[in-house]
């Protein structure tokens, strides 16, 4: 499937119950070409209603701290063809559609969803992921690890360097793990910067490079 196949299959899907639920599918946001791949969780309140995500106050933290390092979500059309794919970012969630009262995913949600995820991965071929909170790790990493043990260091999905952090919800109410997450950024630019581009990347899933000191 290529992005408007992928996109349409998305908005067709009817593969688990929360399709009875939603507004509308949360497909993903950004240029086709992006260099950094966010993924987050699922669609809230906000997200269900506007079709995009994170547009809600935590989409508006993840906002501020990307422009921290000129990085956007800006998807690049016509008037933005020259866009420097090193500073756009491709946001998408693990789930396509919100739970209700924004409950947790199920087990069964997530599966139903996950190869969603993997061909926007596949199609984006991104030279770093950042994968934030619980649900984006247990989806990528395949791990039951809290985030604050996986994260300061960079791991692997399908070869591409993958940096765990927090989730931005969870940092509007912990100001403390605020300096940590942008310890997080800071690493993922970093590998970000020396990766070359996908493809020749045969490392297989959840492979782990320590590059820096274990986690928090
Ligand atoms: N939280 C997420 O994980 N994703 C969104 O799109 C919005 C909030």
């Amino acid at each position: 499937m290529d992005w408007p196949e992928l996109r349409a299959a998305v908005a067709a899907c009817r593969a688990c119950e929360l399709c009875q639920t939603r507004s509308q599918t949360v497909f993903g946001v950004g240029h086709a070409r992006a260099h950094w791949m966010v993924v987050g969780e699922a669609p809230g309140e906000q997200e269900d209603r506007q079709g995009e995500p994170f547009v809600g106050a935590a989409g508006q933290l993840l906002d501020r701290m990307l422009a921290a390092l000129q990085l956007s979500r800006a998807a690049g059309g016509d008037a933005d063809a020259d866009a420097d794919p090193s500073r756009r970012v491709y946001i998408a969630n693990t789930l396509k559609c919100r739970p209700p009262r924004n409950r947790n995913p199920s087990a069964e949600e997530l599966r139903a969803c996950e190869p969603f995820l993997v061909r926007q991965i596949e199609l984006l071929r991104p030279r770093i992921i950042l994968a934030m909170g619980r649900f984006a790790v247990q989806a990528l990493l395949r791990s039951d690890e809290p985030v604050g043990k996986l994260r300061g260091r960079v791991h692997r999905y399908q070869g591409v360097p993958l940096v765990v952090t927090y989730h931005p919800a969870y940092l509007l109410r912990s100001l403390t793990d605020k300096a940590k997450a942008w310890e997080d950024l800071c690493l993922a630019a970093e590998v970000a910067a020396s990766a070359g581009p996908a493809g020749d990347r045969s490392a297989g899933r959840s492979e782990e490079r320590s590059e820096r000191g274990g986690g928090a």
